[in-house]
């Protein structure tokens, strides 16, 4: 393996090293103890939305072997788990809170605390119960005030003993992706709806970070996905313009309103035939903007963006579900993801690591009051081969890891306040539409026999993170 400036960085004594999860894509109990269907369930049953028809039923069967896997977070040496509660566990059908799914969420945090690991809980992972999205989902503003609701149940439960309250994960996926490309449940394709989810989320947020000020929680944020919208080529004005809608659509439109009290302005001439003026009522923009504790950063790849079509022989967009997720906001305008000669994971996604002190660096410099951040999300899917000795030589993975590692580094170098970061993922999950093919744990898991194996990139992850102890 290659050396790396994170082996041997002097990390700042309460860095937080730590790997990430999501209820629904880990826990399975899909139906047991008087969890209901979510709206990842009822997706799940339409024919071809997830790819080979699978579901998460089973999962990786976290639900049952909570207690083997907070041991190998043990043995991996994190400092900090990330996962997720589900609404529709919490409160199943949106109607009454189920005492035994909270006295779940309550076991694994016990688990966790007597292994002295820090509980980084997340209310959002895109698990809506289906019986709100029977009554209009995240088009719904009443869902927003469910969502406190639900938020209340849950710090009822846990408020005593988890200091760290995210409200959303990417609430881009859960908007855009779920609301107008539809290849993420509940698979609607309607852009209009899609903007009135995302401001409801929005306004759910800013909701909930208010109780749960109020009722005492002291660390509260949220987790964005985050990219740098690269113009292909910077000296074409169609380019730039085409990454200017880009960036307005999938970073600012999130990062604005929480951070500043306002959408951006070129955002909502670019949307202005969607209705999203309509649905902003007076004094939202004052709930969405609550101080916050910390902005969770999820951050994969760059985006190479055109303002020109493809040309004929190019290969398909880096992600279908880039230009999916854009096509419908940009009107008549063009706008392409052309490949770039770079390497790619399993996901088709570029391999950019210097992009992430890029992406740190403009936050810094474009949002005054910006809160501590933190890395919720970074990793990679590569096809994992176990070998007959039953390991999993991942090379890619742990360079992928470390070399981002790095890049935090220097970016804490130059005075960006990073805290923490979360490897994706912890264990080998269902990855939303893509079903179980793609792999993205530091932990293989055989998902006949749920036999957990720690890959050799969680073993090097665990070695940056016993070397940085013995360090300091
Ligand atoms: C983003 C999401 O938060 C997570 O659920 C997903 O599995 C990873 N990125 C990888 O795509």
């Amino acid at each position: 393996m290659t050396h790396h400036l994170s082996q041997e960085f002097a990390w700042p004594k309460h860095f937080l090293f730590g790997s990430a999860t999501a209820a629904a894509q880990i826990e399975g109990a899909g139906h047991l103890y008087g969890k209901e269907d979510s709206v990842w369930d009822a997706f799940a049953r339409k024919q071809g939305a997830i790819a080979g028809g699978e579901n998460l039923e089973v999962a990786v069967d976290h639900y049952h072997r909570y207690r083997e896997d907070v041991q190998l977070m043990r043995e991996l040496g994190l400092d900090s788990y990330r996962f997720s509660t589900s609404w529709a566990r919490v409160v199943p059908g949106g109607r009454t809170v189920n005492e035994q799914g909270l006295d779940f969420y309550s076991r694994l945090v016990d688990e966790l605390l007597e292994n002295g690991i820090l509980p980084w809980l997340t209310l959002y992972h895109w698990d809506l119960p289906q019986a709100l999205e029977e009554r209009g989902g995240w088009t719904n503003r009443e869902t927003a005030y469910k969502f406190v609701e639900y938020a209340e149940a849950v710090y009822a439960k846990l408020g005593d003993r988890v200091q760290h309250w995210t409200t959303f994960n990417e609430p881009l996926c859960s908007s855009l992706i779920g609301y107008a490309s539809g290849e993420h449940a509940p698979g609607r394709q309607e852009p209009e709806a899609a903007l009135a989810a995302m401001h409801h989320q929005h306004l759910a947020h800013g909701l909930a970070t208010q109780r749960l000020r109020e009722l005492g929680a002291k660390e509260l944020g949220i987790t964005l996905n985050l990219t740098n919208a690269v113009p292909n080529d910077p000296t074409d004005p169609v380019d730039l313009e085409a990454a200017r809608r880009i960036d307005a659509l999938w970073n600012r439109m999130y990062l604005d309103p929480i951070l500043k009290g306002s959408y951006p302005q070129d955002l909502l001439e670019d949307v202005s035939h969607l209705g999203l003026a309509e649905v902003i009522q007076p004094g939202d923009l004052q709930i969405i903007h609550q101080p916050i504790d910390f902005l969770g950063v999820n951050h994969y790849h760059d985006d190479n963006v055109s303002g020109h079509p493809l040309p004929g022989r190019q290969p398909p967009a880096v992600v279908p579900t880039d230009s999916a997720k854009s096509s419908p906001f940009v009107g008549s305008e063009y706008v392409s993801f052309p490949a770039r000669d770079l390497p790619r994971t399993a996901m088709g996604w570029e391999v950019n690591p210097q992009g992430l002190r890029v992406l740190l660096n403009r936050l810094k410099k474009d949002y005054e009051n910006l809160p501590a951040l933190y890395i919720t999300e970074n990793g990679a899917s590569y096809t994992d081969v176990l070998s007959e000795e039953g390991t999993i030589e991942d090379e890619e993975r742990s360079e992928y890891i470390l070399n981002h590692l790095d890049e935090v580094a220097r970016s804490l170098e130059d005075g960006v306040d990073v805290r923490g970061y979360f490897v994706w993922s912890l264990l080998d999950n269902f990855e939303w539409a893509w079903g179980y093919d793609k792999r993205f744990g530091i932990i293989y898991v055989d998902y006949q026999t749920q036999e957990r194996i720690i890959k050799n990139s969680g073993r090097a992850y665990a070695g940056l993170i016993a070397s940085n102890r013995t360090m300091a």
